[in-house]
């Protein structure tokens, strides 16, 4: 059974990345693209990729607990950093990404998340508004983040150093 869940828990790794590379492709292009057209259909594509990114997500975490418990890991540090990393990771993608482009949302007239709940779509800014919403985008900083983390992460869980 333990190794059964592994290969499930991985497999919401691959979900997971296959789903959300969505955004992190949408906000690589939003560095250039300012057709308000084009910056709506790559925010709503980026939005719609959240049900399948947040799902998988949720299995690798709750298999992660599961495998924790099955295999006594909690009594090491490497699992507990791993979890933590994983949190601040998420926190982080909120503070330096979502908020950032669910603002650009807002801007385009496009339905956006305010408090942790949805919200209908409002008049649409001005372009001078949503660009400069859209410059603040930094995915680098993302990539940093996010790809870091999760190699350390994977080291983590491969190796089980501590
Ligand atoms: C293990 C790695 C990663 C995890 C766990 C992660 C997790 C998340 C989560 C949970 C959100 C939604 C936050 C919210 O609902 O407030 C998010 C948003 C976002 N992430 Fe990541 N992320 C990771 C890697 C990356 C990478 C490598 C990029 C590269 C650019 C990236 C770009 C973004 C962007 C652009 C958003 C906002 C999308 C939008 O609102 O349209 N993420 N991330």
């Amino acid at each position: 059974m333990y190794p059964i869940l592994v290969l499930l828990h991985v497999a919401g790794v691959f979900g997971f990345l296959m789903a959300h590379g969505v955004s992190a492709g949408v906000a690589y292009r939003l560095r250039s693209e300012r057709s308000p057209e084009k910056v709506r259909a790559l925010l709503e594509l980026s939005a719609a990729s959240y049900p399948v990114m947040y799902g998988s997500l949720g299995l690798l975490f709750i298999l992660g607990i599961v495998l924790g418990f099955m295999g006594s890991w909690w009594g090491r540090a490497w699992i507990w950093i791993a979890l933590i990393l994983l949190i601040a990771i998420v926190v982080l993608m909120t503070r330096f990404g979502s908020s950032l482009y669910g603002e650009a949302r807002k801007l385009a007239g496009l339905p956006y998340m305010a408090g942790g709940k949805p919200q209908p779509p409002i008049e649409p800014a001005s372009a001078e508004a949503l660009n400069a919403a859209l410059d603040k985008g930094n995915p680098a900083l993302l990539t940093a983040i996010g790809f870091g983390g999760i190699v350390v992460i994977a080291w983590l869980m491969m190796f089980k150093p501590f």
